[in-house]
């Protein structure tokens, strides 16, 4: 087909004849809160300036039908689509696009229904997993959701990428939870998981849903959490010895019991005009159990540590995911919000399977003083994440795995100079990490969109070779089925993006 302008009467024809529900909610550039609305979820300021290409037309779903019709449409008139959740893309891949696109933009479709006798509970795509949190705690304290730490993350895009936070050495990642979904296809179908099929289904657990459909609704199961959940956080600088722990933790973290979570945020602290500040390294700890339990299994595991008991504060599984996210506990309500405050930012991700140096830490901390907000997060593997097979879903970063990383450059200053220094530094590290790594592919998270792991052509579409370069880095051998799935559903590439999995001409 060939392009149109989404604001052509043939296209909004094509809407409502194809939409057997209500109106379409539909806000061209001329609808007075077209840009609220499109800037809302943005987490990343680097895609919010004049010079960031807009949609033609954003579409706020309240229906499938509204989804199916827009799927319909954008196809038949040569529109392309972007599919937003949560907001959160690394890349802003969920609300920019280069060429002519229309965004459906699922905040309005985010119904959560728990049941709590089968354990299980149908989220709407445009939900956040703070919202999941706190609906299942409204109707239970028995169980939770192992998925991410941020409650504004929209479980579109989290759970169809991986999704890991306080519970996934216990529980696995939240794809590795989804025992249903609804879907619509590129001919404008919904699918459940039967009618989808093994491999489909398969694909969008961990793989990305964004290059096969758009997902309306997950169903997920819920697991036990104890009545009382155990976090401390204890922070030291360089000058206290923090590299020989973080060393040591190297050792220590991935065989931790699977209810303990003790994961590693490093920053720059104490920086003044007089100093360049330390780099300190938080040890949080996230634990399914009592203070008492987990004081005593750090005395064991990771005496240099120095935990003590008042280091340790007890709540409940549901005050945890309040506490994580940066919340007085007792405002569990905090955890519905999908404002909150954003930056620019840059990140990219490793593996890592071998413990790296004091020396190989030392040269990363040196790297801390060059731009002003840097983060470094080691996030422990092992437990549950080391027994599910690499092939399970698309997702393959398990067994041998000690931590992952994320690198992450912070920066509220708008303009080229600020974005360059910034971006530039998380390439600088990248390349200084490169020997401390995984390697042959060196692999990152699929959730940690970076665009400079390799693209495919600005319109989306990539030849194999071109798209397995940045694919073999998310997803291993994995890749190699994902473009199987991709070349069966869509063979003409209509769900596309810059990081899509292409299709290939001989599977069709
Ligand atoms: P968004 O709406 O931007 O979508 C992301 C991608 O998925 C896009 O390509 C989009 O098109 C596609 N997509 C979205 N909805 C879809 C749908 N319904 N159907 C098909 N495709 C869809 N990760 C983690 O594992 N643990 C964590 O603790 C955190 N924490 C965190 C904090 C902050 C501040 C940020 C910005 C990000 C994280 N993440 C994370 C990363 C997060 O998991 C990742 O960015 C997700 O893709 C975000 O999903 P959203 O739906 O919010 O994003």
């Amino acid at each position: 087909a060939s392009s149109t302008s989404a604001a052509d009467l043939n296209f909004l024809q094509c809407l409502s004849h194809n939409s057997n529900h209500s109106k379409i909610p539909i806000y061209t550039p001329n609808t007075s809160s077209y840009t609220s609305i499109l800037q809302f979820s943005i987490q990343n300021l680097r895609f919010i300036s004049s010079a960031t290409p807009k949609p033609q037309l954003i579409i706020t779903p309240l229906h499938e039908s509204h989804v199916q019709a827009t799927v319909i449409c954008c196809r038949r008139h040569g529109l392309q689509i972007r599919v937003r959740s949560g907001g959160h893309d690394y890349e802003g891949l969920s609300y920019v696009s280069d060429v002519p696109f229309v965004i459906i933009e699922l905040a309005e479709y985010q119904a959560i229904d728990v049941d709590v006798e089968d354990a299980s509970a149908w989220v709407q795509a445009g939900a956040t997993i703070g919202q999941l949190y706190y609906r299942i705690g409204e109707k239970t304290r028995a169980y939770g959701f192992p998925a991410g730490a941020c409650p504004t993350v929209g479980v579109g895009g989290h759970f169809s990428g991986g999704g890991f936070g306080a519970l996934f050495r216990k529980y696995g990642l939240a794809a590795d939870n989804i025992l249903d979904a609804c879907l619509v296809n590129a001919d404008g179908e919904v699918l459940d998981k039967e009618s989808m099929g093994e491999d489909l289904f398969w694909a969008i657990r961990g793989g990305g849903a964004g290059s096969f459909g758009v997902v309306l609704s997950w169903k997920v199961r819920l697991v036990p959490v104890p009545p009382i959940v155990t976090i401390f956080s204890v922070v030291k600088t360089l000058e206290q010895g923090a590299n020989a722990l973080v060393h040591r933790w190297q050792y220590i973290a991935d065989k931790l019991p699977r209810d303990l979570l003790n994961a590693l945020l490093i920053r720059r602290a104490n920086a003044s005009k007089e100093s360049e500040g330390t780099v300190q390294a938080t040890f949080l700890s996230v634990f399914q159990g009592e203070a008492e339990q987990l004081i005593h299994i750090m005395e064991q595991r990771f005496p240099e540590l120095g935990v003590k008991r008042e280091d340790c504060i007890e709540m409940t599984y549901l005050q945890s995911q309040v506490y994580l996210a940066e919340f007085p506990i007792d405002s569990p309500e905090l955890l519905l919000q999908r404002n909150q405050s954003r930056k620019f930012f840059k990140a990219k991700s490793d593996y890592v399977k071998e413990p790296i140096s004091e020396i190989g830490l030392r040269g990363l901390w040196e790297r801390f003083y060059e731009i002003e907000v840097p983060e470094v997060i080691f996030s422990p593997y092992g437990g549950r994440m080391g027994e599910i097979l690499d092939t399970e879903i698309p997702y393959n970063h398990r067994k041998g795995v000690i931590y992952k990383i994320q690198y992450l450059a912070w920066w509220g200053e708008k303009g080229r100079k600020a974005s360059k220094k910034n971006i530039d530094w998380t390439r600088r590290v990248y390349k200084y990490m490169t020997p401390y790594v995984s390697k042959s592919p060196r692999s990152a998270y699929f959730n940690y969109r970076d665009l400079d792991l390799g693209q495919n052509n600005k319109n989306g579409t990539a030849s194999y070779l071109q798209a397995r370069d940045w694919g073999i880095k998310y997803f291993g051998n994995n890749f190699d089925r994902l473009v199987r799935v991709k070349s069966n559903v869509d063979p003409d590439n209509f769900f596309r993006n810059e990081q899509s999995i292409p299709p290939v001409r001989a599977c069709r």
